[in-house]
């Protein structure tokens, strides 16, 4: 397993938004992932006060999930924390690797939102993530996940206008799937305000619906139900879901 800290780098150095988190947070000022993660919490359990937040990035989904529950949000990168400390320093927010944190405390609810867990590629590793889910968890406690479960169908390059602060920016995104490595790859090309071009590229790992089922198992999680990431409430269609599951232990 990498350090933490190489691994924080390597995240940090593959995503021009991470370098950059006011950027991260108006590209990425979509509330979706915490508005259905309240939802699951209100269907299948209503009396949840306390919610941790694994890969919590910038905080923005914590933001809106504080005003209903006592948080606590963890991010392996140092730069999001800082970030996180400055411009919402009323949250709970630490440094640390969801592979091997242990705050000391277990909630009512544990949630992985914005595709925080597919950054995690190693199977051994993904199993870690569980086991921390599983040690922050007790006998009930609702786990909320947003991941990957598909690769994403559409490949061929598209150009989408992204406001930044310093004005409007292009960019064109390609996707490219490795079914070996179950990773599907976002290729990006910015072309920013000012006229500078960067390139980023984004590794996901996609995680089947059995092999979700499977991992939450293995840490004491029973599946209760799988939802399409657009937020429909019939079938799955991916290429991102919200997976709802009850420890059971
Ligand atoms: C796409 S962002 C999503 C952040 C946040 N959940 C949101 O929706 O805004 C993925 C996040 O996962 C974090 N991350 C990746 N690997 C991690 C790890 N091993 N431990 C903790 N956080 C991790 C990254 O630092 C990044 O902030």
């Amino acid at each position: 397993m990498t350090s933490p800290d190489t691994e924080a780098e390597h995240v940090e150095a593959t995503n021009l938004l991470y370098r950059d988190p006011e950027l991260y947070d108006m590209v990425q000022s979509d509330s979706t992932g915490a508005g259905m993660c309240r939802t699951l919490v209100e269907l299948h359990r209503p009396g949840a006060r306390t919610l941790a937040d694994f890969g919590c990035g910038t905080g923005r989904d914590l933001e809106i999930l504080a005003k209903r529950f006592e948080c606590i949000g963890v991010d392996l990168q140092p730069g999001l924390v800082d970030h996180a400390h400055r411009i919402r320093p009323w949250l709970d927010i630490r440094t640390g690797d969801m592979r091997t944190v242990r705050l000391g405390r277990r909630t009512d609810v544990v949630a992985c939102l914005g595709n925080s867990l597919a950054y995690v590629h190693d199977n051994d590793e993904i199993d870690q993530v569980f086991a921390t889910f599983a040690a922050h968890a007790q006998p009930g406690t609702l786990l909320v996940l947003c991941s990957p479960i598909a690769p994403t169908t559409r490949t061929g390059p598209a150009t989408a206008r992204v406001d930044t602060p310093r004005g409007p920016a292009t960019v064109t995104v390609r996707h490219e799937w490795d079914l070996r490595t179950q990773i599907d790859t976002m290729h990006r090309h910015w072309v920013l305000p000012s006229g500078d071009e960067a390139r980023d590229e984004i590794r996901r790992r996609v995680l089947f619906p059995r092999e979700l089922e499977r991992y939450a198992q293995g840490a004491g999680f029973e599946v209760l139900d799988m939802l399409d990431g657009a937020g429909a409430w019939a079938g799955l269609t991916g290429p991102t879901a919200y997976t709802v599951a009850r420890d059971t232990r």
